[in-house]
């Protein structure tokens, strides 16, 4: 799916950032001091894992009405100390240039990782999402397109890189076996049976990805048959990008009350789950003061996060269950 020559399984995604980042120095990229770019609009673990690693984090804003991050506003954020960067595909979708993000990132001896914890299946002109850059990360919590419970995997085609993940995971032992500690580090192994669970659901992953992405079809066509009477538009799926349709991100027209709009979906039957996410790293109370925000703060992520809202979408859907959601949009109209 990643089409890597690595993989290394870990107890979470945000292990998997921890060890990736920290595993980069096997391969000549010392992290410790110099600074990463990381995208306001995604998890906390994304910036906090960084932090934990020796890096220094400059959030960086998105593009504007998108959820991820352009090469222009990574550009924008990048300063003397940048050293890496850390592409975020939020919500399984990738950004409109994430292959020029690649060519921009090797132009300046940048080091590329992927927050690829929601893309297992996502593609970028024709290349997987976490195949793009040094390194990625991948989740494999319960909510995300496949699962061990809990777990992570660090992908590279690097073998040192692999190799000190391997080695991250276990406490910094040089052989699993022994206890003799070459680096401070922690047990972040991944057990037997999240890694049993793990390869059932991988094992059937490919059928339920294109289920997901036929379910997502029929809604972008049942909305779109719809007109231009809604309160919400499906957020534009760019050119070459082909998401494992983790989540069906919409937004909500500007004038509109997004918790209106959610709890008018709510009384026509349709119960839209949580936001990916409704509150910029920027603005967490957790990282307040923590890292460097400009004046303005980062109006297009500020601006996304409170306007998006997620429909239902499962591969257990049925198309009655589809439409469903198609009527309900339309009932609440523009009221
Ligand atoms: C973008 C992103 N990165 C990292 C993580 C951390 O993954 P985990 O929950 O498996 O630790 C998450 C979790 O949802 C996430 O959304």
């Amino acid at each position: 799916l990643v089409c890597r020559k690595q993989a290394v399984a870990v107890s979470s995604g945000t292990a998997a950032l921890e060890v990736m980042f920290r595993a980069a120095e096997a391969v000549g990229v010392p992290l410790a001091g110099r600074e990463i770019l990381v995208p306001t609009n995604t998890f906390i673990a994304t910036a906090v894992t960084a932090l934990r690693a020796g890096l220094r984090v400059r959030f960086v804003d998105t593009g504007a009405g998108a959820l991820n991050s352009t090469v222009a506003a990574f550009a924008d954020a990048a300063s003397a100390l940048t050293a890496a960067v850390c592409a975020v595909h939020i919500g399984g979708q990738a950004s409109r240039d994430t292959g020029d993000l690649v060519t921009w990132c090797a132009e300046r001896r940048f080091a590329l990782f992927e927050d690829a914890a929601h893309a297992l299946g996502t593609t970028v002109d024709g290349h997987p999402a976490g195949s793009l850059g040094l390194a990625a990360a991948i989740s494999l919590f319960p909510t995300k397109v496949a699962t061990s419970c809990e777990g992570g995997v660090v992908v590279s085609d690097d073998e040192a890189l692999a190799r000190a993940a391997r080695m991250l995971r276990d406490h910094g032992k040089l052989e699993p076996a022994r206890n003799f500690h070459v680096v401070q580090a922690y047990n972040w192994r991944m057990s037997e049976v999240q890694a049993a669970v793990g390869l059932v659901s991988l094992d059937t992953l490919g059928a339920r990805l294109a289920r997901r992405r036929t379910l997502a079809c029929r809604l972008d066509r049942g909305l779109a048959a719809a007109g231009g009477d809604l309160p919400l538009e499906p957020l534009p799926v760019p050119e070459g990008v082909c998401p494992n349709a983790y989540k069906y991100v919409c937004l909500v027209a500007r004038g509109l009350d997004h918790d209106s709009i959610k709890a008018a979906l709510r009384r026509n039957g349709v119960i839209c789950g949580g936001e990916v996410y409704a509150v910029p790293l920027h603005l967490q109370p957790a990282l307040r003061g923590v890292f460097e925000t400009p004046a303005g703060g980062f109006p297009n992520a500020e601006d996304v996060c409170r306007r998006h809202l997620c429909l239902p979408l499962h591969e257990r859907m049925t198309e009655r269950d589809v439409n469903q959601v198609v009527q309900a949009v339309i009932g609440v109209g523009r009221r």
